[in-house]
């Protein structure tokens, strides 16, 4: 291939270095206003009264807004609408950062103090801060009859007799907590409504949820909200749905003052309101047979939902498919339950429900290696997928399964027998600091699956202009991951264009059709798809005209990156371009890919979740001081398939990051609440990797091409990162020879 698969600049890297990328907060318009938030401040409560008079008077302020501005719904939620998008005077406040009242000023110093102007009266009610509270249902979050909202369930096999026939039974109770995306730019949206078209820039990984949630609040059509993609500075799941409750605050205020609006959060606000990855419980009980062969799986997983279902149940199907890992296991009983509770909504977060159940099956493993003598690889293996078996939900896998092959390459490139020896080596020669080497092999759905299908399609545009330059835009979004220089290439490979001649618009929803949210590592495959469709009908046209006009067959019109070579003679894609143009031919087209059709019970949790899956392992190495409890990841060795790596640096680069971020969970990261309230709202108390605390770390890429995506590819945006905590705590356990049940693994927990 010309450009797939090879190293490139990054299309939108030089702008982005030289800081001269469009973000929100960069945006300014002309007697454009700051909005500010009231927020409930209690995590359980009913609101009484709001006072708003003194806050107007504050000069500088032009509206105050509550409940009763609201034109439209005043409700938000992605499946059951349970959520105030303003409390009513009345109702429920369900968490601390619940909002009262919109503001919106000349500055941001009157804001402020407007805001503490603001007065309203509770009546405080005691609230349900955890899942096992939430279960006793003695408290009611949210009115109804009980705090477990939601139940999923696989029913697969007859697991009661693989108990009964079992050589061993591992059971375990695992818990995980909070994580917090961490993007480096924090939620923020500008509207400006000139009397007709609601116009929203934001940072946001779905416009088209904004789009919807805009005109629901403010009761106007599609067609009159407009909602541009920004620059976006990270997202990790942290905006998949958020942005919804971002930009309609700056939306009511903009359409209630006809002036420009602008919200940036601080951090403290975004880490306080904004959702996170769910605290989890599960139980496990797996059936062995003494060659390490699982015969048979029961689990229990409670997610904290907190006091909003928002993503939940869309999560919680991630977690129930994902709840056997990466193995094939005939037998399969898995409850998911979603619980609300009085505290910060939690949601999307790169792997999406999956990190809390991977962690569990993957200690899981280990214990069972362990107990039957076998090495932690080899059980693995052993029970790893392959093309003709079929997953814990009875998905027969028929191609792209490089399970197998990503085990091999990590066993190799370790020198996983000499690494073991170097370990037990270092253990003997050392009393308090301990190594230890952890594994983990994990499975990841790609795509939103049998649960979305509704909305797995995507929509790509390209424009092919008379000196040769294109435009592209697609339905999925920018949002630090590279997927502008990675859908370029694609163009780039099927019309023969170099890659510094193409250019990359901003996703509009005035523009392209709805093409789902940029989440569940779908980007590359969905969009990357769309626009090698609309590429393919471009290059189509050409080859038409140009077989008519040098009287030639398609097959000896030779293309090279920029070049096409017919009869001997070499044109540039600049004079193509042109020739095509004066001719009358057609050079924009619009693509489209959807998802092929699913067949799954649900039911019963049975049949084919995704349309395929990505296979991940990895291995790594940590010493561990046993006096001060610290764990210090010295090395980490991955490989993933993931089908085609379209773009390879930006493949290494997920790898890395994923890695690290997923290093953070196991080890680091913290959100430490009182009465439901956050305390670690910053990074000064919420601490995640830094550049000094990232390991070596040995990337490796598998290709078992995935006969429905581009070519190839399947995803990396998430497996990159569940890789890492179980194997980072199955490393910790086999240093300390106690196992870890629990993440973040905290210093005390080691002691
Ligand atoms: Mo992603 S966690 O599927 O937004």
């Amino acid at each position: 291939m010309k450009v797939v698969g090879k190293i490139v600049k990054r299309i939108e890297g030089k702008e982005k270095a030289y800081g001269e990328a469009k973000y929100t907060p960069d945006i300014y318009f002309d007697r454009m206003l700051y909005a500010g938030v009231v927020y409930s401040n209690i995590s359980h409560g009913i609101l009484k009264s709001i006072d708003i008079s003194e806050a107007e008077k504050v000069p500088g302020i032009v509206k105050v807004a509550t409940y009763e501005d609201v034109p439209g719904t005043n409700k938000f939620g992605v499946l059951t609408k349970d959520m105030w998008f303003l409390i009513p005077v009345g109702e429920k406040i369900r968490f601390e950062h619940d909002a009262i009242a919109l503001i919106a000023g000349e500055t941001k110093e009157a804001v402020e103090e407007a805001i503490s102007k603001v007065k309203f009266e509770v009546e405080e009610l005691p609230a349900v801060l955890t899942i096992e509270e939430a279960i006793k249902d003695e408290i009611k979050v949210n009115n109804e009859e009980t705090n477990i909202a939601f139940h999923k369930k696989i029913r697969r096999g007859e697991v009661e007799n693989s108990f009964e026939i079992a050589d061993l039974i591992i059971e375990r109770e695992f818990r995980t907590d909070y994580q917090e995306q961490a993007y480096l730019e924090t939620q923020g949206a500008v509207a400006n409504f000139d009397g007709e078209i609601m116009r929203i820039y934001g940072s946001m990984q779905c416009p088209f949820y904004v789009q919807e949630d805009v005109s629901e609040i403010l009761d106007i059509p599609f067609n009159k909200v407009d909602v541009i993609q920004m620059e976006t500075g990270g997202g990790f799941g942290g905006k998949e749905d958020v942005p919804s409750y971002i930009a309609s605050k700056a939306a009511l205020l903009s359409y209630l003052t006809k002036r420009p609006v602008k919200i940036i959060y601080k951090r403290e606000d975004d880490i306080k309101e904004t959702s996170k990855r769910h605290p989890s419980k599960s139980k496990y009980k797996v059936a062995f047979k003494k060659d390490g062969t699982i015969i048979g799986l029961k689990s229990e997983t409670y997610l904290d939902m907190g006091a909003y279902s928002t993503l939940s149940p869309i999560v919680m199907y991630r977690t129930l498919t994902h709840s056997a890992g990466a193995y094939k296991v005939p037998n399969v009983y898995v409850d998911v339950y979603g619980v609300y509770t009085n505290k910060v909504p939690c949601g999307a977060f790169r792997g999406f429900g999956s990190p809390q159940v991977l962690f569990a099956i993957e200690s899981v493993m280990d214990e069972a290696a362990e107990k039957l003598g076998i090495d932690p690889w080899e059980i693995r293996y052993k029970n790893a997928l392959e093309v003709g078996g079929e997953t814990a939900t009875g998905h027969k896998l028929e191609f792209s399964v490089g399970a197998k092959k990503t085990l091999e390459n990590i066993k190799k490139l370790s020198n996983y027998e000499q690494l073991k020896k170097e370990v037990e080596e270092f253990n003997k020669n050392n009393n308090i600091k301990k190594r230890g080497l952890g594994w983990s092999h994990i499975i990841y759905g790609v795509s939103l699956g049998a649960g979305g299908q509704h909305l797995d399609a995507s929509n790509s545009e390209v424009h092919v202009f008379p000196d040769g330059t294109i435009n592209v835009m697609f339905g999925g979004t920018e949002i630090g991951q590279g997927s502008k220089t990675a859908i370029s290439m694609i163009v780039s490979e099927i019309l023969g264009q170099k890659l510094d001649k193409i250019n990359v618009l901003q996703t509009d929803t005035f523009i392209v059709q709805d093409s789902g949210p940029t989440v569940a590592s779908r980007t590359t495959v969905f969009s990357g798809n769309a626009a090698k469709d609309a590429a393919e009908k471009i290059k189509n046209n050409i080859i038409e005209f140009l077989c008519n006009k040098f009287k030639v067959k398609p097959e000896d019109i030779k293309i090279n990156l920029g070049v096409y070579k017919i009869n001997d003679k070499e044109y540039s894609f600049d004079e193509i371009a042109k020739m095509c143009n004066d001719s009358n031919v057609k050079l924009n087209e619009s693509g489209w890919y959807r998802s092929p059709k699913l067949h799954f019970d649900m039911e019963n949790g049975v049949g084919e979740a995704y349309v395929t899956y990505t296979y991940s392992t990895q291995l790594t190495l940590v010493e561990v001081d046993t006096l001060t409890g610290k764990v210090d990841v010295k090395k980490m060795w991955i490989s993933h398939d993931i089908g085609k790596a379209i773009n390879y640096d930006g493949v290494i680069g997920q790898i890395q990051g994923g890695a690290v971020q997923g290093m953070g969970h196991a080890i680091m990261e913290e959100i430490k609440q009182k009465n439901g309230k956050i305390i670690t709202d910053n990074f000064n108390n919420y601490i995640i990797p830094t550049i000094k605390d990232v390991p070596e770390i040995i990337p490796d890429v598998v290709e078992e091409e995935f006969p429905y995506g581009p070519f190839g590819a399947k995803g990396i945006g998430e497996p990159s990162l569940m890789t890492a905590p179980p194997s980072i705590a199955n490393a910790v356990s086999n240093a300390i020879k106690k196992r870890i049940i629990k993440i973040p693994i905290s210093m005390e927990d080691i002691i």
